[in-house]
């Protein structure tokens, strides 16, 4: 696969399908990635990867609170958006989120279906497998950086496997419950969850594609 069409084909995929994802596969994505670059060649990422009764038990953890109206296990390890966001971020996050609701018949007043969609997030969509990213407190922006070119090369590789993702920073508002649950050293911090899996291609929320800003929009080009 080319990278432009593993590019190109790689979406947050919020539908998969229960066929399992072999160890071997999950073992040859994560040391590739490995392959991506890092400032000092520091490496900050540490992964987990959860799958089988192992992932459910955690999941029916997770959702059976958030049923219970919970939204959170305690305050966030760190700030995942800016606290005022300003535009043009905020017109496209809300964006992103009517167009998602609107391609699966979701009303912005139905507040029912869209906290059921949201817990989907801690289902990871029904996926396989599912991963969480983590990150040594010490660390800084940069490094922040490095892991998400790790984070992205575990996508890209994925697609070249015939597998998607969804990369969900929700699992950031459970991080008491995720480290106790895989035994995660206190000096690391969870970053985000990923799900792994193979799409289910029929599901209305898998056709939607998310819009991007022109090149016009975050590019200048000099000198050419
Ligand atoms: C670090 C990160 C965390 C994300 N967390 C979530 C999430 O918790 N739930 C979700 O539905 N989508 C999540 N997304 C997906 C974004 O909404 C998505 O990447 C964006 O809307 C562009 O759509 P696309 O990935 O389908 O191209 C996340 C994306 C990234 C990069």
């Amino acid at each position: 696969m080319r990278v432009s069409e593993a590019l190109d084909t790689r979406i947050t995929c919020r539908a998969f399908l229960d066929t399992p994802v072999p160890e071997a596969t999950v073992k040859a994505i994560l040391a590739g990635a490995s392959r991506a670059p890092s400032g000092g060649n520091l490496q900050p990422q540490f992964v987990w990867a959860l799958t089988g009764d192992n992932l459910a038990r955690l999941e029916a953890i997770v959702l059976e609170r958030v049923a219970a109206g919970e939204l959170a296990d305690g305050a966030t390890e760190y700030q995942i958006y800016p606290p005022v966001m300003k535009e043009p971020y905020k017109s496209r996050r809300s964006k992103v989120g009517a167009d998602m609701y609107a391609a699966i018949g979701v009303t912005r007043d139905d507040v029912v279906g869209e906290m059921e969609r949201f817990a989907q997030n801690f289902a990871f969509f029904g996926a396989p497998v599912g991963m969480f990213f983590a990150i040594d407190r010490g660390m800084q922006q940069g490094q922040r950086s490095d892991l998400g070119m790790y984070i992205m090369s575990v996508m890209l590789l994925a697609r070249e496997h015939g597998l998607h993702t969804a990369p969900l920073e929700s699992w950031a508002l459970w991080p008491r419950t995720v480290r106790a649950f895989v035994g995660m050293p206190p000096e690391l911090m969870l970053f985000c969850g990923l799900a792994l899996g193979h799409m289910d291609t029929s599901h209305p929320i898998n056709r939607w594609h998310a819009e991007r800003a022109p090149l016009s929009e975050f590019a200048v080009l000099q000198g050419f």
